[in-house]
C-alpha cells in the first residue's frame, strides 16, 4: 500500500489513494476486514510527482512578499508542496524499514500521519484553487527528498531528521503564517492552517516517541543520539525562535533542540 502511493506522480490522485489505504489499514486494525500483514516491500529511490511544479534549487525559487496576493499564492503553493512531500515520507517510513521489528504502533502512527497530510494537502490545493492558483503553477524547492534519502538506512536518523527537526520547524513557523492569512482576511487559508497546526503537533510526537523506544531497544542516551544524528545527516544548524511550548507538547525538550542551533 505504501509503495502504491510512492508509484503515483499525480498530486490529488497520490493524496487520495494514500486516504484510501489508510482506510483500510484502519478498517482491519479495527477487525473490519481480514488482517493486513507488515511485509517488506522495495521502495523507489525517489517517490512519483506530477510533471509540473518545475523543481529548482533553493536559492533559484523567487521569493515574493506575502503582502500581496501573489505572494500569499506562493505561500501557500510552498506548503502545499511540502505537505505532498511529507505524504510520501510518511508513507516511505512505512515501507523502507519493513525489515526492522517494530511494534504495531508504529505503523499506526505513521499511516494516520500520511493520512492526514494527503488531507492537508487537499485543504492547501482547494484554496490555490479558489484563489485562481493550482498546485504545479509555480516552481518548487527541489532537494525535499533529500533527508529521506540521506538517512535510507537508518531509522534513527530518520525519526530524528524527519519528524523531530522538519516538522518541528513547522511548528514554528506556522503561527507567522496563520496572522499573514489573517491579516488578509483570508479564511479559507486560516483554516487550513489551523488544521495543519493542530494536527503537527502528533507527527512530532510520533517521531520522539519512536526515536526514545529505538534508544530504549540499545541503551542509548536519546538526547546524545539525536544529537549526532542531526549533526550527521541535517546540513545546516537549527534556527530560532522556537515554539517551545509546542515543542514540548511533542515531547521535544530544549536540551535536544538548543545545542544545535
Ligand atoms: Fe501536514
Ligand atoms: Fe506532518
Amino acid at each position: 500500500m505504501a509503495v502504491e502511493v510512492l508509484s503515483t506522480a499525480d498530486g490529488r490522485a497520490k493524496a487520495a489513494l494514500s486516504r484510501a489505504n489508510a482506510a483500510a489499514w484502519f478498517a482491519a486494525r479495527r477487525g473490519e476486514a481480514p488482517e493486513i500483514p507488515v511485509g517488506t516491500a522495495s521502495p523507489p529511490d525517489f517517490p512519483a510527482r506530477p510533471e509540473r511544479p518545475d523543481l529548482l534549487n533553493p536559492r533559484d525559487v523567487p521569493r515574493r512578499r506575502p503582502g500581496s496576493p501573489a505572494g500569499r499564492i506562493a505561500l501557500l503553493h510552498a506548503v502545499a508542496h511540502i505537505e505532498l512531500n511529507a505524504v510520501d515520507l510518511h508513507w516511505d517510513i512505512v515501507a523502507r524499514f519493513g525489515h526492522v521489528p517494530m511494534p504495531m504502533g508504529f505503523y499506526d502512527d505513521w499511516v494516520k500521519a500520511a493520512d492526514e497530510e494527503s488531507k492537508h494537502f487537499g485543504l492547501v490545493s482547494d484554496c490555490l484553487e479558489a484563489m485562481g492558483s493550482h498546485y504545479g503553477a509555480l516552481p518548487a524547492h527541489a532537494g525535499m527528498w533529500r533527508a529521506a534519502a540521506d538517512t535510507a538506512d537508518d531509522l534513527p536518523g530518520r525519526l530524528a531528521v524527519v519528524p523531530m527537526v522538519l516538522e518541528a520547524r513547522g511548528l514554528d513557523v506556522t503561527p507567522g503564517m496563520i496572522a499573514i492569512f489573517e491579516k488578509a482576511g483570508a479564511e479559507q487559508a486560516v483554516a487550513a492552517l489551523k488544521v495543519i497546526y493542530a494536527e503537527e503537533v502528533a507527527h512530532v510526537a510520533y517521531g520522539s516517541k519512536w526515536f526514545n523506544f529505538l534508544c530504549g531497544r540499545t541503551d542509548t542516551d536519546p538526547k546524545d543520539a539525536f544529537h549526532s544524528l542531526v549533526r550527521r545527516y541535517f546540513h545546516g544548524v537549527l534556527k530560532p525562535p522556537f515554539n517551545e511550548e509546542k515543542r514540548a507538547d511533542a515531547g521535544l525538550p530544549p536540551d535536544f533542540y538548543w545545542p544545535l542551533t
